[in-house]
């Protein structure tokens, strides 16, 4: 899939890792919608995308199916002469806010409804949007070489492979397992499915909680730098053989 004049769905594309895979893409001659809960990033961005090559409908909840609907009509309309090329998909969260809160001791635990907060945005959220982005794929002409229509990415973690943080890891796992199911059940339409398993990466996400400090990778010894993950998202759209495949991206870092 080639990403010059193609459109892509990029979730969490106020910030970090969805932030730089948009300005990656529109800089490949791509355009991209952003769809993101925080708005003024978002604006900020497409002010400086410009609003030929990026799109902001306003904010959106991923795991809401009326807010993904309107957005993507919103999107489609304004590069109504465009080609949908997929989604990249890394909205996501890594705890629940303060307000929910958890049990046992020193309220340390994760209760029912922090997992239910963090399957909710990063599973169901990613589904919704990769569903939907799925269905309008549906009817673009496979005009590609080998009868492509598009490309699905997701972004699950190395917590989700290695078994780590309750919440966030077995979301991520789940994010992990789709990728296949959803690659077999799309491969006659012509649709790839791939996802990103990160290590540690440096974006706003590592600061929401000093009591949780990522270790650096293996070798080079650092985070992973935001350019890094956007140029193998370019990669992997634009290689066919990428499919059903769950690509570690953590430089030797076991979780
Ligand atoms: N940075 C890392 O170390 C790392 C490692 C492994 C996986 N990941 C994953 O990569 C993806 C991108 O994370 P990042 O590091 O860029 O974090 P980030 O916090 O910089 O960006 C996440 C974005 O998701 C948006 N978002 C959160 N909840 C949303 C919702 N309900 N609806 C719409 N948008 C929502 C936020 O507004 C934000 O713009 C996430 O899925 C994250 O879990 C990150």
């Amino acid at each position: 899939m080639k990403i010059e004049n193609r459109l892509f769905i990029i979730t969490g594309g106020a910030s970090g890792l969805g932030k730089e895979t948009a300005k990656t893409i529109v800089r490949h001659g791509g355009y991209v919608g952003i769809i993101d809960l925080n708005a003024k990033a978002s604006d900020d961005l497409v002010e400086k995308l410009d609003a030929k090559n990026a799109c902001f409908p306003g904010p959106v909840d991923v795991s809401s199916e009326s807010q993904v609907d309107e957005a993507l009509v919103k999107i489609m309309r304004h590069f109504s002469s465009v080609r949908l090329g997929g989604a990249v998909l890394c909205s996501g969260v890594l705890f629940a806010p303060p307000r929910v809160k958890g049990y046992g001791p020193g309220n340390k635990l994760t209760s029912y409804q922090q997992f239910q907060y963090i399957i909710n945005v990063n599973l169901l959220g990613t589904y919704n949007v990769a569903q939907k982005v799925s269905e309008l794929l549906l009817s673009n002409e496979p005009t590609e070489e080998d009868g492509e229509r598009g490309v699905i990415l997701t972004t699950s973690s190395i917590t989700g492979l290695d078994g780590t943080i309750v919440g966030y890891g077995t979301s991520k796992a789940a994010v992990a397992g789709l990728t296949l199911p959803l690659a077999k059940e799309l491969a006659e339409f012509g649709i790839r499915s791939i996802s990103i398993a990160p290590g540690p990466f440096d974006t706003p996400i590592l600061d929401n909680d000093a009591n949780i400090k990522a270790p650096p990778c293996l070798f080079p010894r650092r985070y992973g730098r935001p350019a890094e993950f956007a140029s193998t998202v370019v990669h992997l759209i634009t290689h066919p053989m990428f499919n059903g495949s769950v690509v570690r991206l953590d430089a030797g870092l076991r979780a």
